[in-house]
């Protein structure tokens, strides 16, 4: 006989082990908003229900199609859920005025924007973000961009992006956190919190979405809107878990994406929308489309006409259609005839309502646009700005010219700063930048020369995309005048990186690096700054100068981040969330791989294999392995060691884990060897072996940015417990199993002694 406690303790495992991971949506729960849309859908005709489900793009269009027509009529008349992409807060209001004073059912509508890395105060683009290790930073950039977005009438975002990334071809790579779970999970959870404030109705909280659900970050090749093949094992395991975490964290509304997914479009997958985002996760929320996605379904193949497309998102759990317009043609007849149950039609109107209400649109639908005079690049908000991309930019090289590092510059040196990205305002904004106006965008040409006035010498010296070498020789003249050259390369933002800027190239486009070349070759020292939404192969610069820095695209402080830093005012303390590659060959390319049955163990790798017992491991025959910067790389102007690490325990139970019993700490001891104060980003990893799957060769499971003065050292603690230890096994079940783990701590992935410990 088993006793009742036993059987209540078996019982509680059992959940803990077998039953989905939900939370309480506390926004969603309400009974007395519940009890209003009950009314509200009771009232409601079919053509009433259906028109929550369209969304219009009024103005802009960032995809084919882009409808410019005057919906006031179809607002008036009931037929319009959302709008996006509205002008300004005035039209917003006017339109608003429209659904609550003439629509019969006074519903009110949800406006819509791509608020990606700021509103009007641009931050540094996501990628630049996740390199700073810093929630607190992405959260106050999301929260800026909450109360600036809100202001102008805009309650909604199209953000975040939480896709994994783990192929620098593909160009929305900047519109995330980068490859790696864990981290992105921290980021989902900050931007929401950023987002969505205290709560959803303060008037200057927007709701969030994540996206795009699910797996487009795997497009095959890096090539752009491409079909992705993920097992479920490695769905569950890396691409899910950020969008599960911006869910814990209260996001309101997802958005399904452009790509198939092991053959199923993403738009129509009843796996992904319904049996995980429904089923498993228990979202009462409302996933909106992406641009046309519900259309394109017809292109995917898995719907010869409109209606076939639009039943197949709706059903599979496509709550909103943005832009195709065919939920709104098609839908009708098909509940009519039963070909969709009426239910279904509830459950998603429901989730819209939900979120409307969670908003208090139902009670305050306008937006109060005097808070915007005050709130649009206000001092405090640029100072985040400007903090952000600071802890944002990675000092990839720092080497000795006559004795000392290259940087920081000294104060009195004549500078040469060469390069297409040394002035253009635009590209420092990245891509998505929304309100951000180049005019009010810091280069770091216009922050030197009010910093050194007649000591700084500036040539372009060539344009971002071209092969014309007319400027080489002025900016030559230049360089050979100072004491040392800045030399400011990268991409177009605009055209190379986010949507639609996928490259089969990661090399400084057009002529920039026979520039480099050319300048290098005067000997006099090289700083070279890399502006780039994503990693490129940086070999040449790798061998060839003193000092290489990546900027990302940092937003509107870019300059005067950049001059603090390069002048020592700020020591560099961003970490790569994205392995850097040696070429292009060697993508996807992530930290983070599965370990093969025959590791390069004990061969060199940096020479070609010319034997036959070399050959035969997984390696390149005539590429390295390695990434040229690997993830969580980063240097400083100061040094840090790191002591043993020690842990609380050698040895752990997976069943007590398994019933959410604490695990173990890892403790590390941080010091600052150097003669300067830094901020150290400390990573813990793991591997297991022994488990019933293959684990990771490394994985991150803690980081903590630490700042130390010189001398100065400081105990870091972590905790190892469920949530870190367990995977999905052979069973598909997210579980501890017992296993031999090892630990790291360290300033990157592919660096620190290992500790061991046991779980049994
Ligand atoms: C993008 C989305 C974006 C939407 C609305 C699409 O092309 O993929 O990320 O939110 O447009 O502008």
């Amino acid at each position: 006989m088993v006793n009742s406690h036993v059987r209540s303790s078996l019982v509680i495992l059992f959940c803990l082990i077998l039953l989905p991971r939900a939370w309480s949506q506390t926004w969603a729960n309400d009974p007395k908003t519940e009890a209003r849309i009950d009314s509200i859908l009771k009232q409601m005709t079919l053509e009433e229900k259906i028109g929550q489900l369209n969304q219009y793009s009024v103005g802009e269009a960032t995809g084919p199609g882009g409808s410019k027509e005057n919906y006031a009529d179809m607002v008036a008349k009931g037929e319009v859920g959302s709008l996006y992409n509205v002008p300004n807060g005035e039209k917003i209001n006017e339109f608003q005025k429209i659904a609550v004073e003439k629509s019969r059912l006074h519903v009110p509508l949800i406006f819509g924007l791509d608020v990606i890395h700021g509103y009007r105060t641009t931050f540094p683009v996501p990628l630049a973000l996740s390199a700073t290790w810093d929630p607190k930073i992405v959260e106050k950039s999301a929260r800026v961009a909450a109360i600036e977005a809100s202001a102008a009438g805009v309650r909604w975002t199209f953000s975040p992006m939480v896709d994994i990334a783990r192929d620098a071809r593909w160009g929305r790579i900047t519109e995330g956190a980068g490859e790696d779970p864990y981290l992105g999970e921290a980021m989902a959870r900050a931007y929401v919190r950023g987002y969505q404030g205290t709560s959803l109705s303060n008037p200057d909280s927007i709701a969030a979405c994540l996206k795009h659900f699910v797996g487009y970050g795997a497009a095959e090749g890096g090539r752009e809107y491409n079909s992705t093949e993920i097992p479920e094992r490695l769905l569950r395991q890396v691409y899910l878990p950020p969008f599960h975490a911006g869910l814990e964290q209260g996001a309101v509304t997802l958005m399904s994406a452009f790509n198939s997914l092991n053959g199923v479009p993403a738009s129509a997958n009843p796996f992904t929308l319904g049996q995980v985002l429904r089923k498993e996760w228990q979202f009462r929320g409302f996933v909106v489309s992406d641009w046309t996605s519900v259309a394109e379904l017809q292109n995917h193949g898995i719907a010869n006409d409109g209606a076939t497309a639009a039943r197949k998102a709706f059903t599979a759990g496509v709550d909103m259609d943005m832009e195709s317009n065919l939920y709104w043609t098609t839908l009708a007849p098909q509940f009519k005839s039963g070909a969709i149950p009426m239910a279904r039609l509830d459950e998603a109107v429901r989730g819209i309502l939900r979120v409307k209400f969670a908003l208090g649109l139902f009670d305050h639908p306008y937006a109060d646009l005097s808070r915007a005079s005050t709130v649009m690049l206000a001092p405090d908000h640029l100072a985040a700005s400007k903090q952000a991309a600071e802890e944002s930019f990675v000092l990839l090289k720092n080497d000795g010219v006559n004795g000392s590092p290259l940087l920081p510059l000294k104060a009195d040196a004549k500078v040469a700063l060469i390069g297409p990205l040394a002035d253009s305002a635009k590209d420092m904004l990245g891509s998505w930048s929304t309100e951000g106006k180049a005019d009010d965008a810091l280069t770091l040409r216009k922050t030197l020369t009010e910093r050194l006035g007649d000591k700084l010498i500036y040539a372009k010296g060539t344009d971002i995309r071209t092969d014309s070498e007319a400027g080489f020789a002025e900016a030559t003249t230049a360089a050979k005048e100072a004491d040392v050259v800045i030399v400011a390369l990268g991409e177009d933002a605009a055209w190379m990186t986010g949507e639609a800027g996928s490259r089969a190239h990661l090399g400084l486009p057009g002529n920039q690096e026979k520039l480099l070349e050319t300048i290098a070759a005067t000997g006099k020292p090289v700083v070279l700054l890399v502006f780039s939404g994503r990693p490129l192969v940086l070999d040449w610069a790798a061998s060839h100068v003193a000092a290489i820095m990546e900027c990302w695209f940092p937003g509107l402080q870019a300059g005067a981040a950049l001059a603090e830093t390069l002048y020592g005012q700020n020591n560099p303390s961003g970490h790569l969330t994205t392995s850097f590659p040696r070429a292009v060959g060697q993508e996807p390319l992530y930290y983070n791989q599965l370990p093969t049955g025959r590791p390069p163990k004990d061969v060199d790798l940096t020479q070609p294999p010319t034997a036959g017992t070399e050959k035969y491991v997984s390696r390149y025959v005539d590429e390295q392995n390695t990434a040229l910067y690997p993830f969580g790389f980063g240097l400083s102007y100061t040094t840090f060691t790191y002591s043993p690490v020690t842990l609380s325990s050698s040895t752990v139970r997976a069943a007590d884990l398994n019933a959410g019993k604490p695990g173990l700490t890892v403790t590390a001891e941080v010091r600052n060897t150097g003669s300067v104060a830094g901020t150290e980003v400390v990573q813990l990893y793991i591997n297991q072996r022994g488990t019933s799957v293959s684990r990771p060769i490394r994985e991150l499971k803690g980081f903590e940015r630490v700042t130390l003065q010189p001398g100065e050292s400081k105990r870091v603690q972590f905790t190892l417990g469920r949530d870190e230890l367990a995977f999905w096994n052979i069973d598909m079940k997210d579980v501890v199993e017992p296993a031999s783990v090892k630990v790291w701590v360290a300033g990157s992935s592919t660096e620190g002694q290992p500790v061991q410990f046991a779980v049994e």
